[in-house]
């Protein structure tokens, strides 16, 4: 039995949030007596639905009538600069099963929580690096740049084997990508980290290193299971994915802090399982990876309503980790509470690859900040810093802070 849907024409998703660790107050929200599924507005338009139920969402990410693949016409885009850029062939993250079962199989080895905890002393080298740094120049500082990206940034390039010294140059067509003002920009971008993975692999089959690149051109490429511009697609995703997402978690995660004192002094009071905790509860609360896209290939009844086969589906974690039958006070900070279940690093088959990598970085980075740097504050009135409009990754452009 189907009910009327809920009809919100006059809502538009993405929005910008107006408090960075909010979800944007214009959303849907089913403890407000929205339905868990609704239809909002894109920017050209189209109608989509936007899935903001906890259940509906964990529901829908397993469901194989739901469809990741980029290159389908229908396929919902968030902004104006990135309608360009469809129908482009995305590895990995784009694709559907039994494909991608293919490709996640290759990389799975390299982000095991066996291999990742055995990063766990270079994590901590890299942060203690940055630190050190940090202390040598002294206060004040822009944390983004001296610390929030650096760490995964340096962190992929070792895990991957990318040479760091180029990390000017992939942060900036990585930020372009995501955020590029117009849709040259994005495509600029994609083309630039094209050129530069193919004279990169090009290098690498003359000169072997010990990246995971590395041994994905030895197992994969040479043996003719992946062809190059399939190879070169599925660096980029990871080198972009590896960075921009925990660098926003940081930067973020920093402010967040810094605005819940009573939260904080629990973070630093915390022992190794309760730092665990902390973290989860920061990637709830902040879900940085707000609206998840898919497009429905067959009929689907959820949550009272019926996605129609061609329709756009959106799948805000923002809201769904918000979901107070799940959460008890969700719009609360709670390093305690214990969050399972969340939906913040997706669910299904596209779930994170890299999540436990970024629970390494963050359960590191943030202790080892406010542990070096007791008098970490902002620089600037909390109003004044700047953060990222709601249709890319969500954080802080920039976070001046001294201490
Ligand atoms: C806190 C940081 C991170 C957050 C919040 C995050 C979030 C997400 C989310 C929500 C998805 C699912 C997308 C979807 O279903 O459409 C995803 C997928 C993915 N993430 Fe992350 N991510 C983070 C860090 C990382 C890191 C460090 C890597 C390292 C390479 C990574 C690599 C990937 C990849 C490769 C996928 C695609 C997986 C697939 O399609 O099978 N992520 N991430």
């Amino acid at each position: 039995m189907t009910e009327t849907p809920t009809e919100t024409p006059g809502v538009v998703f993405p929005q910008n949030r107006s408090c960075p660790y909010h979800p944007p107050s214009g959303y849907p929200r089913p403890s407000r007596g929205d339905g868990p599924v609704s239809r909002v507005r894109l920017f050209d338009g189209r109608t989509v639905w936007l899935v903001t139920g906890h259940a509906e969402a964990r529901a829908l990410l397993v469901d194989p009538r739901l469809s990741s693949d980029r290159e389908h016409p229908e396929f919902p885009v968030f902004a104006r600069r990135l309608a360009d850029t469809t129908q482009r062939r995305v590895e990995l993250l784009g694709v559907d099963d039994p494909e991608h079962h293919t490709q996640r199989r290759m990389l799975i080895p390299s982000f095991t929580l066996r291999r990742t905890a055995a990063l766990r002393p270079r994590i901590r080298e890299i942060v203690d690096g940055l630190l050190d740094a940090m202390v040598a120049q002294g206060p004040p500082a822009e944390l983004v740049t001296s610390f929030a990206l650096p760490v995964p940034s340096m962190v992929i390039c070792a895990l991957l084997g990318v040479p760091y010294e180029d990390h000017a140059f992939f942060e900036a067509q990585s930020r372009k990508l995501l955020r590029g003002p117009e849709g040259s920009d994005v495509e600029a971008a994609r083309d630039a980290l094209t050129e530069y993975f193919r004279t990169l692999i090009a290098h690498k089959r003359r000169e072997p290193g010990d990246g995971l690149l590395d041994e994905l051109i030895a197992q994969r490429l040479e043996t003719g299971e992946l062809d190059l511009d399939a190879l070169v697609r599925l660096a980029q995703i990871l080198l972009v994915a590896g960075h921009e997402t925990t660098a926003n978690m940081i930067s973020l995660g920093t402010l967040t802090l810094l605005q819940h004192p009573e939260q904080l002094a629990l973070l630093r009071a915390a022992g190794p399982d309760g730092v665990g905790t902390a973290v989860e509860e920061l990637l709830r609360f902040l879900s940085i990876a707000d609206g998840l896209s898919r497009i429905a290939v067959e009929d689907i009844e959820v949550g009272g309503v019926v996605l129609r086969a061609g329709d756009g589906v959106l799948l805000s974690t923002a809201v769904s980790n918000r979901d107070a039958t799940v959460y008890p006070a969700p719009d609360a900070l709670d390093l305690e509470r214990g969050a399972r279940n969340h939906v913040a690093f997706g669910f299904g088959i596209h779930q994170c690859l890299g999540q436990n990598l970024a629970r390494a970085e963050l359960e590191i980075a943030l202790p080892a900040l406010f542990e070096r740097l007791p008098g970490l504050r902002t620089a600037v009135p909390v109003a004044e810093i700047p953060f990222k409009p709601g249709d890319t990754v969500q954080g802080l452009l920039e976070l001046p802070v001294t201490w």
